[in-house]
């Protein structure tokens, strides 16, 4: 079972993500985590991509998909991921396909989060507070909504026309998300 979860800023990744892995012993891939964490330990990565993130633009296709190779190649996880935020562009979709392929797995399901800018900006603004992103504020919270625009559809439709892809409404609360989310999960052929 691997599944990616796709959505805008704020559309709910990581709070459904963590939701899943509770309930079914996956493994959360944040590639947002992941960068954060190389620029906390000041890497190399890290030093280049700070101001990217803070601009709200993507990294690029080559810095995340070394990332997820350690993730997907690793014994551990395989079969077991939850890819949160993960692709975004076609070419990391693609980079995902292979990557897969390569260590004998593939994608399950594709969860799509759908909400408005307004609960964007309302959902990053209200975490500001309490996480302390440096990209969590509402200038780059627009930004990054619109990089999610622009890049989304081609990965929407890759996802469409393998009919792996399931739309949620991302406005609902979150236990209704949950809910939907495990019946979705429950109901895919040799689960279980
Ligand atoms: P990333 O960390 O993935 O950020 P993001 O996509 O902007 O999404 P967030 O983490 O902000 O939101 P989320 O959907 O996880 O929502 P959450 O559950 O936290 O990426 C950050 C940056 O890294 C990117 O901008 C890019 O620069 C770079 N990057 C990452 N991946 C990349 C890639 N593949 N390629 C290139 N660059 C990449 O929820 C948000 C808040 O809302 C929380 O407070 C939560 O409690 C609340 N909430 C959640 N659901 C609900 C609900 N249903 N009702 C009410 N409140 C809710
Ligand atoms: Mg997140």
């Amino acid at each position: 079972m691997n599944i990616v979860i796709f959505g805008p800023p704020g559309a709910g990744k990581g709070t459904q993500s963590k939701y899943i892995v509770n309930n079914f012993k996956l493994y959360q891939l944040s590639t947002g985590d992941l960068l954060r964490s190389e620029i906390k330990n000041k890497t190399k990565i890290g030093l280049e991509i700070s101001s990217i993130i803070n601009s709200g633009e993507l990294v690029s296709d080559k810095i995340v998909g070394d990332l997820i190779e350690k993730f997907v190649s690793n014994k551990t996880y395989r079969n077991k991921t939850i890819f949160d935020g993960y692709p975004r562009t076609i070419t990391q979709a693609k980079n995902l396909d292979n990557l897969l392929k390569k260590y004998n797995q593939k994608i399950d399901i594709v969860l799509k989060l759908s909400v408005s800018l307004e609960t964007v900006k309302k959902r990053i603004l209200e975490r500001q507070s309490q996480e302390k992103r440096s990209d969590d504020n509402e200038l780059t919270a627009i930004k990054r909504f619109k990089t999610y625009e622009q890049s989304s559809q081609p990965v929407l439709d890759y996802y469409m026309q393998s009919n792996l892809l399931k739309v949620i409404n991302g406005e609902a609360t979150i236990p209704e998300i949950n809910s939907e989310i495990s019946a979705l999960i429950e109901g895919i052929k040799g689960w279980l």
